[in-house]
């Protein structure tokens, strides 16, 4: 299986997934400057995407100088992530990301970003609905468990799921 990180320099750098600042202005920014190992998008509302894909999808938009480049996801339902994915897929990421560490009130109080750390059966739900919406075409699903350091006293795991 086509494994992007294994062939990645390291040690990996790159600019974490910042909402409102990783958008691709700046990621171009990132690349005209100083090419990280990896780059990511602002994450996307699952929910907002299937409500509007139109719109959503602009925040995904990227250019072939970008890559590998991870599109972030976050959300509540299983079956929003699974259809987000169906439809980004052809947009042909390196990777998605599955957010389950925002820390941000509004993201936390409808059960989604940091509210899945302490929620394991919605979680794993949420993970397996997406590897089945990727089955087809394979890119890496990353849950990723980052927090800012006021939320919990949990810094950095991430786990990558074949
Ligand atoms: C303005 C801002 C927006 C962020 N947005 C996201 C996001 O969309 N997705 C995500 O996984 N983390 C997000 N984070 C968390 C960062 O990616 C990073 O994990 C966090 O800042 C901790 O890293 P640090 O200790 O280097 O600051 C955000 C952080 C900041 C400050």
């Amino acid at each position: 299986m086509y494994n992007f990180w294994q062939k990645l320099k390291k040690p990996l750098v790159g600019l974490a997934p910042m909402d409102g600042v990783t958008d691709y202005p700046m990621r171009q920014i990132q690349v005209s400057v100083a090419k990280p190992n990896v780059l990511y998008t602002e994450f996307v509302s699952a929910e907002g995407f299937i409500r509007n894909s139109k719109a959503f999808s602009q925040k995904l938009y990227f250019q072939e100088n970008e890559r590998p480049i991870i599109a972030q996801i976050f959300g509540y339902t299983p079956e929003a992530f699974a259809e987000t994915i169906n439809q980004i897929i052809e947009m042909d990421f390196d990777g998605i990301d599955l957010n389950m560490g925002c820390p941000a009130r509004k993201v936390l109080g409808k059960g989604g970003g940091g509210a899945l750390i302490g929620n394991y059966k919605l979680a794993g739900k949420i993970i397996e609905k997406s590897l089945e919406a990727t089955k087809a075409n394979n890119p890496f699903i990353m849950a990723n468990f980052s927090c800012l350091c006021n939320f919990r006293p949990i810094n950095f795991s991430a786990v990558t799921l074949f």
